[in-house]
């Protein structure tokens, strides 16, 4: 694991680039920065960026995806961490807490976690910072009357949106459904629900992957280009009834809930990619009473039988899919790269008081985006 560490800190170009710079520019001296995001090696990567740059890092991972070899990592480096993997909600907050027990002057977020719990203690010396997802910037929006920091939401780059959403998402939830399942994709039937950038991406993979793909998205716009992207757009219950496999990435919850039971096929995959592990109703459909038994199977895959004999099989309980089951390797290096080469550039705009007090849960800035592009093409020429 290690020896991964290494590999994705010496092939993350643009933040080797940016570390070096930092060293010298310490843009965050004297700063704490607290951070709750995935901690595996691409995320080691950027959290020893930001400490190149001055500051003390204290950190805690998201539900389930901690892994401890890159939290052994960080503390060797002298990074904070808090807590270890964990699937317990009760047990992630009061990690979150302790992050913020700290009163981190920035807050680097993923999923509105931290920034949640900061409005229920708030203190003064918080400058501000970054939230990194869909679902963070739903749930940090309305509250932006009492946030009143500038947070810059790296999820709402156009570079975030097509590098990691769209393509890298699509590739390593395709990667993560072939790893954990060791099934083929060919001639399968399998049902996107939701046609954001993650949908798309994963929609054009499994299609690329030689599977028949059909798209369930509550936007009629976003359905219609679904049809023109050349994917089925059937009515809900006709999609689950065809499909092999089922892929959720709305960012909403019960999506698929046991309501649904009834209209599954025997042997179907149930998959989420969407951030939190609420997409599928996990806890409800195992509850229901037509389900007979349930056998944790091989890492990452849960099969339930059903009383009238069917079979369901979830991968990594729910929980986001290309972050889990064995040797869970997430997004691309590059596309992380760049996602985190913007947050370290926004990070360091909150620092340097290049933000107005009004950009509170705002886009990266246009010349972020233009500075980190031209950055990828010089890099990775
Ligand atoms: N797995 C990963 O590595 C990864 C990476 C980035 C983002 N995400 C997560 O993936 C999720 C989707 O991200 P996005 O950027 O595509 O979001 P998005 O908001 O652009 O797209 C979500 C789409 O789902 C649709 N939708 C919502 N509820 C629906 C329902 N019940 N049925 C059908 N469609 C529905 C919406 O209309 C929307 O078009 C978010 O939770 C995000 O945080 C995961």
């Amino acid at each position: 694991m290690t020896d991964r560490i290494e590999w994705v800190r010496s092939n993350c170009r643009l933040l080797r680039a940016i570390a070096e710079e930092f060293a010298a520019t310490r843009p965050f001296l004297d700063l704490t920065i607290g951070t709750g995001i995935h901690l595996e090696p691409k995320t080691v990567a950027l959290l020893l960026t930001l400490k190149a740059g001055g500051a003390h890092v204290i950190s805690t991972g998201n539900l389930n995806s901690t892994q401890p070899e890159a939290v052994a990592y960080l503390r060797a480096q002298g990074v904070d961490v808090i807590g270890d993997r964990t699937t317990d909600e009760a047990e992630h907050d009061r990690y979150l807490r302790d992050v913020l027990a700290a009163q981190p002057h920035l807050l680097l977020d993923n999923g509105g976690d931290l920034f949640v719990n900061y409005l229920e203690k708030p203190y003064d010396r918080l400058l501000g910072g970054t939230e990194e997802t869909t679902s963070g910037r739903i749930r940090l929006a309305g509250l932006r009357s009492q946030l009143t920091r500038p947070i810059l939401v790296i999820n709402d780059s156009p570079i975030k949106q097509f590098a990691e959403n769209r393509h890298a998402v699509g590739q390593s939830v395709l990667e993560s459904f072939l790893r954990i399942t060791n099934r083929a994709t060919n001639g399968r039937n399998v049902l996107v629900l939701g046609y954001g950038s993650v949908g798309r991406g994963i929609a054009a993979s499994f299609r690329n992957a030689f599977a028949t793909v059909a798209v369930i998205e509550r936007d009629p716009v976003l359905r219609l280009e679904a049809s023109f992207d050349g994917f089925q757009v059937p009515d809900r219950a006709a999609g689950l009834r065809n499909a092999d496999v089922v892929i959720t990435a709305t960012g909403a919850a019960g999506v698929i809930t046991e309501a649904d039971l009834d209209g599954l096929r025997h042997r179907v995959v149930l998959i989420n990619a969407g951030h939190f592990p609420a997409e599928i109703s996990v806890e409800r459909i195992m509850g229901d009473p037509r389900v007979a038994t349930r056998l944790d199977g091989p890492e990452g895959i849960t099969t339930l039988e059903l009383t009238d004999g069917r079979q369901i099989h979830i991968l990594t309980g729910g929980h986001m899919v290309n972050l889990g089951g064995p040797r869970p390797l997430g997004n691309s290096i590059e596309s992380m790269d760049l996602g985190f080469a913007l947050q370290a550039r926004c990070l360091e705009a909150v620092a340097r008081g290049r933000c107005s007090p009004t950009d509170v849960v705002v886009p990266v800035p246009a010349a972020i985006n233009a500075v980190v592009a031209e950055a990828f093409l010089q890099l990775y020429r």
